[in-house]
């Protein structure tokens, strides 16, 4: 299917925020923009199985055509490295399978432009062919429907927000939390939960904090830190504490 207003001679390449679970969460945006695509991508950590992104889609919209991109999700430098070349293949594949004034759109949790392989495929895709030109439609982030859902004010008047990733316990997370002006939102912590709590509690800020595990995909699990337990959770969990207020 051609798209409206677009030039016949570019190609297009979307990334598309599909939000953190919930189909509801979904833009209006993002289901014109994948409706009217010509080619469907998400990412996928298992050729057979649909990428979280994907599940999110056939909820709101149906069975559609998706490509899989399989991206290892591997931590560290090898595992950069895996993503930048599985990035690499697949941009060439966009490009070569998109005609002239066709557009692909890449699904994406939460937000495309916030930890995302949208950007390694994007960057990818403007190295093969420059004259592709690359958008994105933002998407409802996984810490906002947590807040949303734990009925806190997650700032108000001149207080700052700090998103932290808790892959690692060092220094940065505790100097947050002992900054009470400020919200924390930390991603990427499942694994360090016990560390977590722990720094919460030292900071005075554990009373506060709330998490949410895989929040609005099935089996999800949303509750105040000091109920959920010490044992490590998934990685899909997100954690946030809001600034104390006085
Ligand atoms: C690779 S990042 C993806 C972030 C995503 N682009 C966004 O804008 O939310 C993965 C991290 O996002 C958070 N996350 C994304 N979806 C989530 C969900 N449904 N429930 C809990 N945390 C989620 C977790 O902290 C997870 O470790």
């Amino acid at each position: 299917m051609k798209l409206h207003n677009v030039s016949t001679h570019r190609k297009y390449l979307c990334g598309v925020g599909v939000g953190p679970g919930n189909p509801k969460l979904l833009t209006l945006a993002a289901v014109e923009a994948i409706e009217s695509a010509d080619l469907v991508l998400a990412p996928t950590s298992s050729q057979d199985e649909p990428g979280r992104a994907e599940e999110i889609i056939q909820k709101a919209i149906g069975a559609i055509p998706i490509r899989r991109i399989l991206f290892d999700m591997a931590k560290g430098e090898s595992g950069i490295e895996l993503r930048k070349s599985t990035a690499l293949v697949a941009a060439k594949e966009i490009v070569e399978l998109l005609q002239p004034g066709e557009k692909a759109v890449f699904l994406t949790l939460g937000d495309p432009n916030v930890f995302s392989t949208f950007n390694l495929l994007a960057r990818s895709v403007a190295s093969i062919d420059p004259s592709v030109e690359i958008s994105s439609i933002p998407g409802i982030m996984a810490f906002q429907d947590l807040v949303s859902r734990s009925g806190m004010t997650l700032l108000d008047e001149e207080e700052s927000l700090r998103l932290l990733v808790g892959l690692q316990v060092d220094d940065k997370i505790e100097e947050a939390l002992k900054d009470s002006s400020s919200a924390v939102v930390i991603y990427k912590g499942g694994r360090n939960l016990p560390a977590i709590v722990e720094l919460a509690k030292k900071t005075g800020r554990l009373e506060d904090g709330w998490i949410g595990v895989k929040i609005g995909l099935g089996e999800s699990e949303v509750d105040r830190l000091q109920n959920i337990g010490t044992e490590p959770v998934g990685y899909l969990s997100t954690m946030i504490f809001p600034p104390k207020r006085h």
